[in-house]
């Protein structure tokens, strides 16, 4: 399972976390591998925001360990699931390609919300942080009702 954003800094790692969680509760934690990469290269190598970290903080999930990265095409060869928080990344991710069936799609369409993208909080306040987290949490719930189907 990868998940994708554009900086790899504040929705894919808050993304990663929170479904790491959700697996180890239901005892799925060593059947999915969980990973997070951005579609650009502006933040390699640096931790997630502080923003991201605090607001994850306050709900019970920890980003300690993460780095930043950039996508590689070697990511559409080792994931199943490639889910992207907004339709950029997707376009993006689709222009990289790939010769083997995988899933590229929207984080959102695992959830009912009338909202498909998770809106990049990088240059808002909190709120758009708590935002991230509520739809974060939402899609991870119809994400994991998949893989105990799948599983
Ligand atoms: P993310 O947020 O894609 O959720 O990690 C962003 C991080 C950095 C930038 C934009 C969005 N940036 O422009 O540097």
């Amino acid at each position: 399972m990868l998940f994708v954003c554009l900086g790899n800094i504040c929705r894919s790692p808050t993304a990663e976390a929170v479904l790491r969680g959700r697996l180890r509760e239901h005892r799925l934690d060593d059947r999915v591998t969980v990973d997070s990469a951005g579609t650009h290269g502006y933040h390699i190598g640096r931790g997630p925001d502080a923003r991201a970290i605090e607001a994850a903080r306050r709900r019970g999930y920890s980003l300690e360990g993460q780095t930043a990265r950039q996508v590689t095409p070697e990511d559409l060869e080792r994931f199943d699931y490639i889910l992207c928080m907004d339709q950029p990344n997707l376009e993006n991710l689709r222009r990289l390609g790939s010769g083997r069936s995988v899933e590229v799609r929207l984080f959102l369409d695992y959830t009912d919300s009338e909202i498909s993208e998770v809106p990049d909080p990088y240059y808002g306040g909190d709120k758009g942080f708590e935002q991230v987290l509520d739809l974060v949490e939402d899609a991870c719930e119809g994400l994991i009702r998949e893989l105990r189907q799948r599983l």
